[in-house]
């Protein structure tokens, strides 16, 4: 059996133009969403990353028909024959993004059969908050071989406090009382892009929500939803990946669709590293002069619109190299600096307490043979081995290929010296 792997070699300063592809965050709810119509939707802009193939083969496990052209990043996808509300173990344990389904099932059957998702390497990611709400409007639980079995004949719609603003649960609750007679407010809630985008395709299949300030969304429930077409949003995580991998090679990048009004934060602290940001009309694109001399920097991860924690390692990676001392504190997963140990490997000077990894900047980094851990870590060792004298490896791959759609190619396009290779 042959093993993939990706080899690195320190490049020159990354230039170029690249095409972003679509947000997988976004791509995987909406698809989640489909199953609250009854009829032929056609999303386009679709990123074919492992984790939409996932939920490609999930939905047709449901019954949908799906239409792929990977050319076009089109999919069409006809939910009228969904006959079931099972989500099957291995699926789950492939992708914990199955269980955003919870909640278009429980709403289109009154039941849902899905696998206890089980945690990742960046943390437990109980589901708890989604169990609390739902059984809040309602909904009972029961358990048995890896399964919850939840019922809820009738929902009723409630005002829900959430603990903390999780992405999931936001969504899942959002798809679960769409269809639900009355108003459903969640306070506390996620307001991050993605969850944006799900609401304006759900309102463009004719439901009725709002974002109403501060962090409430109100959901007044509709008798059916229409099947739509819709364009999935730019990654802004792909953008900020390859804002960094410029920045890291001492390079410039334009981003022509790069959603900068949802990157703000992270775009003003690569300008407080030095780096030149110029951003393009409407606040759409963005283009990068790196600086030859980075900054340290320091900031902790939170939710949108905080600095988003699937960025918290790619710019460890390239802070790894900025003159000074960098504190990252990772605050949204309890187990996300594992890619730490990895960059230590290749001259990395990097000291962990509890959440906080504490950075002192390098002049140079050394290829080594690293791990990718998750789809994040993945990126930063790719950014670090791009920068770093000698050659890399990483293995891992899967992880990479989950969140990013041929990020391998899009690098080489702009001057990476990176290619994926098999060793038998
Ligand atoms: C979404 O995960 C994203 N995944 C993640 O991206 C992203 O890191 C995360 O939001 C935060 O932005 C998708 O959209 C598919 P959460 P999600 O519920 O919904 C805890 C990537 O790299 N929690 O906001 O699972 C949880 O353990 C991935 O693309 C509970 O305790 O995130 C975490 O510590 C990784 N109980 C925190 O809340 C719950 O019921 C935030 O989780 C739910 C969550």
């Amino acid at each position: 059996m042959s093993t993939e792997y990706i080899r690195i070699e320190k490049s020159q300063p990354l230039s170029g133009i690249a095409q972003l592809a679509g947000a997988k965050n976004a791509v995987l709810v909406i698809m989640a969403s489909l199953l609250l119509t009854e009829g032929k939707n056609k999303l386009t802009n679709v990123p074919f990353s492992e984790d939409i193939r996932h939920m490609i083969r999930l939905l047709e496990m449901l019954g949908a028909v799906v239409e792929v052209d990977k050319d076009m990043g089109t999919l069409v996808i006809d939910t009228t024959l969904i006959s079931s509300f099972r989500v099957p173990v291995e699926i789950m344990k492939r992708m914990r993004a199955s269980i955003l389904v919870m909640g278009s099932l429980l709403a289109r059957f009154g039941k849902a059969e899905v696998a206890l998702p089980g945690g990742c390497s960046i943390g437990e990611r109980p589901i708890d908050y989604h169990l609390k709400a739902f059984s809040k409007m309602g909904a009972t639980f029961s358990t048995s071989n890896e399964y919850i079995h939840c019922n809820a004949d009738k929902l009723r719609p409630i005002t829900h406090i959430l603990d903390y603003p999780s992405v999931g649960a936001t969504e899942n609750i959002i798809m679960g009382t769409a269809l639900l007679k009355g108003t459903t407010r969640i306070i506390n809630a996620s307001v991050e892009p993605e969850v944006l985008d799900l609401i304006e395709v759900l309102n463009k299949m004719g439901a009725h929500i709002r974002v109403l300030a501060p962090a409430t969304i109100e959901i007044e429930g509709v008798s059916s939803l229409e099947p739509i077409d819709h364009q999935i949003m730019y990654d802004r995580l792909e953008a900020g990946s390859l804002l960094l991998a410029a920045a890291i090679t001492g390079g410039e990048l334009s981003l022509p669709d790069a959603p900068a009004r949802s990157m703000t934060v992270f775009l003003s602290l690569l300008e407080e590293m030095g780096h030149s940001i110029t951003l393009g009309d409407n606040n759409t694109g963005v283009h990068i002069q790196a600086t030859q001399e980075p900054r340290a920097v320091s900031f902790k991860t939170m939710p949108y619109p905080g600095f988003p924690t699937d960025l918290q390692a790619p710019m460890m990676a390239a802070l790894c190299l900025a003159s000074g001392k960098s504190v990252i504190h990772e605050t949204v997963f309890e187990n996300r600096l594992v890619h730490v140990r990895e960059l230590q490997k290749m001259g990395a000077q990097i000291s962990i307490e509890g959440q906080t990894a504490t950075i002192v900047g390098v002049d140079e980094l050394y290829g080594a043979a690293v791990i990718a851990s998750d789809i994040r870590a993945g990126a930063a060792l790719v950014l670090a081995g791009l920068a770093a004298h000698g050659h890399t490896t990483m293995t891992g791959v899967h992880h990479l290929k989950r969140g990013y759609d041929a990020i391998v190619p899009k690098l080489a396009s702009l001057g990476g010296r990176i290619s994926t290779q098999f060793e038998e």
